[in-house]
């Protein structure tokens, strides 16, 4: 049991990636704290999990919430007394909107769940995983945070800016003992909703796009690779962008 008493945190864990992840590392021997705006698929997994004798908390809450962020980290350290890893996957789509299509409150509501909740997770988490000097944050990237031409204005920004928070965390911390990289999925088959009606010409970018696409891939496929550097064994991996696409950003 690789991952015995360490303590982990998902964010999104309630669907997709998140949940794949959060079964994983339960497999693996992992204490759960588990983050999503959706209560009910959290309840679900938190009893499933509870079911195979995993020790999972679910906290409800909203990603672009300051409180809520601080709430979710605050239930690790009071049921837990630690957090090992925090993985910061919860994530929302935005219709695929170039910039002169682009509302106010897609371009503010997609950067405050893509971003700034992973700024505020690693804010509440550092001073614990400092104090500790140990410490793993893993946050859940896309090829749209690479490259220009598989979303829209506001993912795409808000994907290439973790790229930035992640990099700076990796090096302002690594003498501490911590460690952060940024895991950049390709197509991968999930719920993910596309937040509403997509722009056309946003989608006709995406479909020349996924046209290079060599396959889509398994949730399960992303959660072993984001296990695997949260683990020892990866532990002079930090500041890494490792693609998780099956060769996609390969073709580009
Ligand atoms: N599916 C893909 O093809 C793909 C590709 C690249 C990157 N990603 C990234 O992977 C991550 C997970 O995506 P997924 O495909 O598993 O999607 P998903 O929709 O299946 O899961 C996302 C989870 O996040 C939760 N969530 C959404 N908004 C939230 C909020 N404000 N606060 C808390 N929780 C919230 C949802 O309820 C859901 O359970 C996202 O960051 C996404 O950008 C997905």
């Amino acid at each position: 049991m690789e991952f015995e008493n360490r303590v982990v945190v998902v964010t999104g864990a309630g669907s997709g990636i998140g949940k794949a992840t959060a079964l994983t590392f339960a497999k693996a021997g992992a204490k759960l704290v588990l983050g999503d705006i959706d209560g009910n698929s959290l309840k679900e997994l938190t009893t499933l999990l509870a079911k195979n004798g995993t020790q999972a908390v679910g906290v409800q809450g909203d990603i672009s919430k300051e409180e809520d962020c601080e709430a979710l980290i605050g239930a690790a350290r009071s049921t837990f007394g630690q957090v090992d890893i925090l993985i910061n996957n919860a994530g929302i789509m935005d219709r695929f909107l170039p910039v002169g299509e682009l509302d106010n409150y897609t371009w503010k509501h997609v950067l405050a769940v893509n971003l700034e909740g992973v700024f505020f997770t690693m804010r509440a988490v550092i001073p614990m995983m400092i104090a500790r000097s140990s410490g793993t944050i893993v946050n859940i990237g896309s090829v749209a945070g690479i490259g220009g031409g598989y979303a829209g204005a506001a993912y795409t920004t808000s994907k290439h800016a973790l790229v930035g928070l992640t990099k700076n965390t990796a090096v302002m911390y690594a003498k501490q003992g911590l460690r952060c990289n940024i895991i950049v999925p390709g197509g991968v088959e999930t719920g993910i909703s596309l937040g509403g009606n997509p722009s056309e010409l946003g989608y006709s970018v995406l479909e020349a796009a996924l046209k290079t696409m060599p396959r889509s891939g398994k949730a399960e496929e992303v959660a072993n690779v984001i296990l695997f550097v949260s683990s020892d064994k990866a532990s002079f991996i930090n500041g890494a962008v490792i693609e998780v696409d099956g060769g996609w950003l390969a073709q580009g």
